[in-house]
């Protein structure tokens, strides 16, 4: 259910048609400046030693284009892109066979790398560090070790959560990028080149609407100005305005911070249920129907990255900026800290 949310950073079956809108060239990739800065000293200069890059690790929140990054980090090398996730090879075979194929420099993308299997994971280790697989054929006493010859590759490795990573993986990464939320003033750009590819007229003010209530991801600004283009079509207008994107996504129930109603259910049954004291997050479960887990996967990190909820050693409150989004009067810090 949660996966279904217009608001949901997760990748939706629905997506696909955002395909068409990533972009192919660092020079077309919007945001993340830092990141984009170092890789594309690291791609010129393996391109000039005639070397394969660095192996890569791109890790951050899901939705803000680390795919994309990869596959553009192949294409400004010049070379082929594979790819595949963590969960999908289940055997080291199956690796094997993929980086067996391998041409020379090419790159081999593995998304939710933190997911590959343990037995996976350690025939990855000699393959990227000496562009070898120690392969045992035979068993028992006849069982003997060969050592197969890869061609020099990068491995581009995706993970959301960096700290799930096995050391000796993480330390075989020459290059290690973070991946930062989008600034508004980003996705307004990211907003207005998809427009144009999909040809919808947009305007300024429209773009910065759905930019606002994008929760710093493309993947999430994309989908919202489907969904407005959709109203303006049946609206019979042709170029989104700020009113009309403003109108569209309240109907969409996306309010002007991005929280959808489940964001605010929990807003207000911390607010309401249990007067701005301190709660536990299995108190919070209860209250919403919700798992302990939805709750800090999907609901707390963007709630707690707009600063309106906090952790405490006692629980979590809702913020003094919290309450006033939900206009709500913010009780006295008394009553918040008190024992009841
Ligand atoms: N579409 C999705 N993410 C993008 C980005 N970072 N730059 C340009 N277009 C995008």
């Amino acid at each position: 259910m949660n996966k279904d949310r217009l608001i949901s950073t997760d990748e939706q079956r629905g997506d696909q048609w955002q395909y068409s809108l990533r972009p192919r060239r660092l020079v077309e990739y919007i945001g993340q400046d830092k990141v984009k800065k170092n890789l594309s000293v690291f791609v010129q200069a393996a391109r000039l030693r005639a070397e394969a890059l660095d192996h890569v690790l791109l890790y951050g929140p899901p939705g803000l284009g680390k795919t994309t990054l990869a596959a553009i980090i192949a294409n400004e090398l010049g070379v082929n892109f594979k790819q595949t996730s963590g969960p999908a090879i289940d055997k080291p075979g199956d690796l094997a066979a993929l980086l067996t194929n391998l041409q020379p420099r090419d790159v081999l993308f593995i998304d939710e790398i933190h997911r590959l299997p343990r037995i996976v994971e350690e025939i990855l280790y000699s393959a990227m560090e000496d562009f070898a697989l120690d392969i045992i054929i035979g068993r028992g006493s006849g069982a003997r070790s060969i050592r197969l010859d890869l061609s020099p590759f990068t491995l581009i490795g995706a993970t959301t959560k960096a700290g799930a990573l096995s050391p000796p993986l993480r330390d075989r990464f020459g290059v290690i990028s973070r991946l930062e939320y989008y600034s508004t003033e980003s996705l307004i750009e990211i907003i207005i080149r998809a427009a144009e590819i999909l040809k919808v007229e947009i305007e300024d003010g429209g773009a910065r609407e759905i930019a606002r209530r994008s929760r710093g991801t493309p993947r999430i600004a994309n989908r919202l100005l489907k969904r407005v283009r959709d109203f303006a079509a049946v609206d019979g207008r042709n170029v989104i305005t700020d009113e009309l994107a403003d109108r569209a996504l309240q109907e969409l129930e996306v309010d002007g911070a991005g929280l959808d109603h489940t964001d605010r259910r929990m807003l207000e049954a911390m607010i309401k249920k249990f007067g701005g004291r301190p709660i536990g997050i299995e108190t919070i479960a209860a209250a919403i129907s919700e798992t302990r887990e939805t709750i800090e996967d999907i609901y707390e990190p963007y709630l707690l990255q707009l600063g309106f909820i906090m952790r405490t050693p006692r629980g979590r409150v809702v913020t003094k900026a919290g309450y006033e989004h939900m206009h709500e009067p913010y009780p006295e810090d008394d009553k918040i800290f008190s024992e009841q």
